[in-house]
């Protein structure tokens, strides 16, 4: 089944057109794709790149893990299908909102290459794969919301980096050392790579 169009519909081209958008924003709409284990950096370097872009005047947006379980994917549970279908949607979603003009950022451990891959076949230049890339020892001492403690008690099947793979990227557009860097130089490094491209001015 062809998941990206239904059978007899026809897309409406509006007048406002994303060019127009991005012009009156005065930056570039792009999907800053941040993966990485739990507890890697994700949300925190997400959320501080979004302050930093809002106190520039940029138009941004962070979808964040668990909140699109409330909703838009909560009739999804964890099995291999729906986790597929998760991230497939968040991609979809994202899609959307960089056409709408947005910086839009999103934290999900999103460990499986072929759904990092679907994500970016959907949104093609706009997606920007950012490696949050803390080892598992690091991540494992941060603990930050005590699910490495449950998963080595074996109380949390299929979890990352424990008794699920993490495929790390390959040749991401980005990759932070959000390890053993600060959060602030990992920020600069992420406005700098946006700034590079275009995307935003200074
Ligand atoms: N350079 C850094 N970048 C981001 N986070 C850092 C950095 N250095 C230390 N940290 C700390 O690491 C922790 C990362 O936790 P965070 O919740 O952001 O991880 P996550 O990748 O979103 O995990 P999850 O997938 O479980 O949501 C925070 O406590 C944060 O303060
Ligand atoms: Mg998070």
């Amino acid at each position: 089944m062809n998941k990206r169009k239904s059978a007899n519909v026809v897309w409406h081209q509006g007048q406002v057109t994303r060019a127009m958008r991005e012009r009156l924003n005065g930056h570039k709409g792009a999907l800053l794709w941040f993966t990485g284990l739990s507890g890697a950096g994700k949300s925190t370097l997400a959320h501080a790149v979004e302050a930093k872009l809002h106190a520039m005047g940029c138009h941004t947006y962070v979808i964040d893990g668990d909140n699109v379980r409330h909703g838009l994917c909560g009739d999804l549970g964890f099995s291999d299908a729906d986790r597929e279908e998760n991230i497939r949607r968040i991609g979809e979603v994202a899609h959307l909102f960089v056409e709408a003009g947005m910086l839009t950022l999103t934290a999900f451990i999103s460990p499986f290459r072929r759904d990092r891959a679907c994500v970016r076949a959907i949104n093609g230049a706009d997606f920007i794969e950012v490696f949050c890339d803390t080892p598992l020892e690091v991540c494992e001492a941060r603990d930050v919301k005590g699910l490495y403690k449950k998963a080595r008690a074996g109380e949390i099947p299929d979890f990352t980096g424990i008794s699920s793979p993490y495929e790390a990227p390959e040749s991401p557009e980005l990759r932070v050392d959000t390890g053993s860097m600060s959060l602030d130089a990992c920020v600069v490094q992420v406005i700098d790579y946006l700034a590079e491209r275009g995307i935003v001015r200074r």
